[in-house]
């Protein structure tokens, strides 16, 4: 069906469920197992959770009409997601990686993918020219997020595509910080979206999962296979959490931006405040005018909280230097901006006056 995006995320395709109860919710299958006719024979096609399950099955289909993906799987976090989607590479593929990724990403690359053999370098992919230049005759893929986290730097897909592709090489966008709401990196070329539907998708800040959405049949049998093998697949109760809150997403991305955009408006205006980082999301990153002010704003909200983590209903205060990028070589962090007087304020949805009270609170604390 071709619907706009606030009705897929409540409905999907449009697939009605039928299980003879008419339920409105689509149900929990807390099953490990599933019976089979006869050797063989398992008219609905599922036989064990690792591999599949049909509350997962519905999450991922819905997943997967949000971002016109072929496919889509779930997985247990969003590294988890992103790591099954680094085995793709075999020993002495090289791979191009935006230079401000996530740091649990920077340690992956550092602590497995080295191991693994795998050729890689950071690169500023803001600069498609730098993406050109660094192209080798081994180079199997790209990989960045866009906008990044936390610096939010944005990236030209649908040039990135093109320079993977006519190298022989995949793309392989992180959209967790824009959501499906406002980009879709597979319509702009991408072969593989990554997500941590722990932040916007699930919404909440109660679930912790990630999605791995392909553009092709042959991309999704090669990730089922590993992910049924490597078996970090999500269970039924947190896909059927992500499942609803999937439902408010649209709405919800509405009220984080309208809220972020009046924050930033605020922060401007605060002679603390050094630069603002802001790419159209719910999220704001700011630097301060020294390490006491990014500490007393830490010590001193109090309807925010400070804590890891984004894309919640709850404004969340992070402290990227120490809490998301600790395993960032320091040298890159300065290079990146990634200072002691960085912050990144995850904006919720609570009302934006009493967001913007809270900072000030905060600031003559
Ligand atoms: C942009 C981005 N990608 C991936 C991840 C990893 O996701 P998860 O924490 O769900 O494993 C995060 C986590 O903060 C993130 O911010």
């Amino acid at each position: 069906m071709d619907y706009e995006i606030d009705t897929r995320c409540i409905h999907g395709e449009g697939h009605k469920y039928e299980d003879g109860n008419n339920s409105i919710s689509y149900p929990i299958y807390q099953t490990a197992s599933f019976s089979h006719l006869t050797p063989g024979h398992n008219p609905n096609g599922f036989d064990y959770s690792r591999e599949s399950n049909p509350t997962r099955a519905y999450l991922e289909e819905t997943v997967s009409s949000l971002e016109h993906a072929v496919d889509t799987i779930a997985f247990a976090s969003g590294m988890a997601a992103i790591a099954t989607a680094f085995e793709y590479f075999k020993p002495g593929d090289h791979i191009i990686l935006g230079e401000d990724l996530y740091g649990g990403v920077v340690r992956l690359i550092k602590q497995i993918c080295e191991k693994n053999g795998y050729e890689t370098e950071y690169v500023d992919t803001t600069d498609v020219d730098k993406i050109k230049a660094a192209i080798k005759e081994n180079t199997k893929g790209i990989y960045f997020e866009s906008p990044t986290n936390p610096m939010m730097r944005i990236t030209n897909i649908q040039a990135a595509a093109k320079i993977a592709h006519e190298a022989g090489a995949i793309l392989i966008v992180d959209n967790t910080f824009m959501t499906p709401v406002y980009q879709n990196p597979i319509l702009e070329g991408a072969d593989i979206v990554v997500h941590s539907g722990t932040k916007y998708l699930s919404g909440h800040n109660d679930t912790v999962c990630g999605f791995l959405c392909v553009a092709s049949k042959e991309l999704s049998e090669k990730f089922r296979l590993y992910a049924k093998t490597t078996g970090a697949t999500l269970g039924p109760f947190e896909c059927w959490l992500c499942l609803r809150g999937l439902k408010t997403l649209a709405i919800r991305m509405e009220r984080h931006k309208s809220n972020a955009e009046a924050v930033v408006v605020y922060l401007k205006g605060k002679e603390e405040v050094e630069e603002i980082y802001y790419a159209g999301t719910g999220i704001i990153s700011f630097t301060v005018n020294s390490v006491d002010t990014a500490l007393k704003l830490l010590r001193n909200i109090k309807l925010i909280t400070f804590a890891e983590s984004l894309g919640g209903t709850e404004s969340l205060l992070t402290y990227p230097t120490v809490q998301t990028h600790p395993d960032v070589p320091e040298e890159q962090k300065l290079k990146l901006g990634i200072t002691d007087r960085l912050l990144r304020l995850s904006v919720g949805i609570e009302n934006p006056k009493d967001i913007i009270a809270d900072l000030e609170g905060a600031f003559h604390g």
